[in-house]
């Protein structure tokens, strides 16, 4: 099977030697091909160029891309697709005037979530979720990160994940699994936080490490939610297990869990709504990518993530969308990219590098995702016909999206 694109107008993030994360000024850069051709055998980026250096190749599809640019599928490195329900009363309430943790006290929230969840079979959990996967991707999302976090028991749990896992197996997107068990503290353990952390460090991560599905081990380190220590505890519980951290932080108050992150070599630090100079400190010299999700800052009305002070320390930045039911209910990156440029002021070559080689590395796959690289896996995008690719977050909120490829095959 080969697929062949002809005269495309802007052939976006080509790289002649493979890149995997993109950090301060090489951001401000997006290297692209304008008048190009991309030639895909099976799975993978055989061939690329400039159309005039273009000598025939037979090949079983061919698509004329006349006009229209392309580029790596988004790279989606932070979400919770796996849900049940919705939320939208809470919506109502929190239009009303109730805030994101007005609602949560009184059983809200994450809660209510985890409640419905449980009550939900594992097929049904499988069809709501794998219908908003299949959303996602015909708006030019090609891999996802996908958390548990809604199950809250180790039943429910270990059901969560063994849907991510059915997932992984139907989808063409890459899926990349995270245990997320400490997502809130469950109402039978309110008052013995402590008990739930050991079901979680004694029980959860080893059964679920037999599972053998989840790569990533996140926690929620907030107010209310996991402290310093209760965060450490479960990542030292789950190093020997080889799940390395993504973790939640500094969504609403700055407890130090960048620095704990850092320390504990996590690939990922996610949200940073808040965010001081001993976090960009921290971040320095660290393997720790930073990840901000501004579709949580719009749907909350919160602090957009200070983008500028984290690319301009020279440090990489990745966006991602948040996909949940009570902090960001869209998977779409096409708005998140446009957002990163609005309300985070970064270039659209800051935004789609955020969105692409960086979404990749937050995800640990950026040596085969992210970049149009001789060898890497063909996850592209073909845009609508637009005379620049600065379209794509400039008309925000439209699809600028007319096809998909994933894993070479066209959809
Ligand atoms: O990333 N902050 C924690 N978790 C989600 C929200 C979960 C929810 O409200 O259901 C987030 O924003
Ligand atoms: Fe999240």
């Amino acid at each position: 099977m080969s697929t062949l694109i002809l005269n495309i107008k802007q052939l976006l993030q080509t790289h002649e030697s493979n890149v995997t994360i993109l950090k301060g000024e090489e951001m401000k850069t997006l290297s692209m091909i304008e008048n190009a051709y991309v030639y895909i055998e099976h799975d993978t980026i055989i061939e690329y160029g400039k159309m005039e250096d273009y000598r025939p190749i037979e090949a079983n599809t061919i698509i004329d891309a006349t006009g229209k640019i392309v580029l790596p599928s988004w790279c989606d490195s932070h979400t919770h697709i796996v849900y049940a329900g919705d939320r939208t009363s809470e919506f109502v309430d929190r239009i009303n005037g109730l805030s994101y943790e007005e609602i949560a006290n009184k059983g809200g929230g994450i809660l209510n979530s985890a409640k419905v969840l449980q009550e939900t079979s594992e097929d049904e959990l499988y069809n709501q979720s794998i219908k908003r996967l299949n959303e996602l991707i015909a708006m030019g999302t090609g891999a996802v990160e996908i958390k548990t976090g809604y199950g809250l028991t180790v039943e429910a749990e270990l059901k969560m994940l063994r849907v991510i896992k059915r997932i992984k197996q139907e989808s063409l997107a890459v899926i990349i699994p995270t245990l997320l068990a400490a997502h809130a503290i469950p109402s039978e353990f309110k008052s013995k936080k402590q008990e739930y952390i050991k079901l979680i460090t004694e029980k959860l991560i080893p059964q679920a490490a037999e599972l053998n599905i989840a790569h990533f081990i996140d926690v929620f380190c907030e107010e209310g939610y996991f402290d310093i220590k209760d965060t450490e505890a479960i990542l030292e519980a789950a190093k020997s297990y080889n799940l390395r951290p993504k973790i939640h932080v500094n969504q609403f108050n700055i407890l130090g869990g960048i620095a704990l992150g850092v320390k504990h070599n996590a690939l990922s630090v996610d949200h940073l709504e808040e965010l001081n100079d001993k976090d960009i400190e921290a971040l320095e010299g660290s393997d720790t990518i930073p990840v901000a999700l501004p579709g949580c800052s719009y749907f909350l009305s919160i602090p957009y993530t200070q983008a500028r002070k984290i690319i301009d320390a020279g440090l990489p930045l990745a966006i991602a969308t948040d996909y949940n039911p009570g902090s960001a209910p869209s998977g779409n990156m096409n708005f998140i990219v446009s957002s990163a440029c609005v309300k985070l002021k970064m270039t659209p070559e800051e935004a789609i590098n955020a969105a692409t080689v960086n979404g990749a590395y937050a995800m640990g796959i950026s040596n085969m995702y992210g970049s149009i690289t001789r060898g890497k896996k063909a996850n592209l995008l073909i845009t609508k016909p637009m005379n620049h690719y600065s379209e794509i977050p400039y008309a925000f909120a439209h699809n600028p999206i007319e096809q998909v490829i994933i894993n070479g095959q066209l959809l």
